[in-house]
């Protein structure tokens, strides 16, 4: 069964609550988005491996550390999952982008898949696959059954808010896949929104209603 990482970091929490909040407008809402996605991504990224390296420091020469092993990739879930991605992409500058366009028809709430793009090493790397939102889990699930299709292998799951019905959907579907959350949130309501959430992901990033 996939782990549930839930980040309690004051800043992600602190960031957390203004995202949340109705008066945040787009733009600070974009800044902050970006933001708790760098904060979480330096806690994802712990357990990264590291090699040694042999570097000339202008004193000496240093057996020093660097990142080794599989190269990442991230994988948004369009539309929202592209808010998310600069704010990762500031820490780690060299990792591919794929994309997985999907929406949530919004009478069934299943997830329709119309864009997948991806690396083409897709067995070499280790994805993060980004959504702010984990709502009934349909659309993650399916992301990431779309891209083991194509040979992904190594998954991790980021969202910035969970609930406890798409975490099962998930952890169901892909054992082997971890979830790395800002926020477990209570419940979903009879739209399948997040409760208390932040509302529409994807019309708060983009002004969109
Ligand atoms: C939102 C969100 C997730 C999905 C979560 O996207 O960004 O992708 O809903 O819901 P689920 O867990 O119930 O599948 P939406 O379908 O609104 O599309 P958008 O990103 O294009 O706005
Ligand atoms: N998608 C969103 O953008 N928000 C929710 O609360 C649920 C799904």
């Amino acid at each position: 069964m996939g782990k549930v990482h839930v980040f309690d970091h004051p800043l992600i929490q602190h960031k957390l609550t203004f995202i949340r909040d109705t008066e945040t407008g787009t733009k600070e809402f974009r800044e902050l988005v970006d933001e708790v996605a760098a904060l979480m991504a330096f806690e994802i990224t712990r357990d990264l491996t590291l090699q040694d390296v042999t570097i000339n420091t202008p004193v000496g020469e240093s057996t020093s550390k660097a990142i080794a092993g599989k190269k990442l990739g991230l994988v948004p879930i369009l539309r929202a999952g592209l808010g998310m991605v600069d704010g990762i992409l500031q820490l780690m500058p060299a990792a591919k982008v794929g994309h997985v366009g999907l929406y949530r028809d919004p009478a069934t709430l299943e997830p329709v898949e119309y864009y997948v793009k991806l690396p083409s090493d897709v067995q070499d790397r280790e994805f993060i696959v980004i959504d702010p939102m984990l709502a009934t889990g349909g659309s993650a699930a399916e992301a990431i059954t779309s891209i083991k299709k194509r040979g992904a292998n190594n998954i991790k799951l980021m969202c910035l808010i969970g609930a406890p019905e798409g975490v099962e959907v998930v952890q169901e579907a892909h054992p082997d896949v971890d979830i790395y959350l800002a926020s477990l949130d209570e419940k979903l309501d009879e739209k399948g929104y997040i409760v208390p959430g932040l509302g529409d992901a994807g019309d708060r990033l983009f002004g969109t209603k």
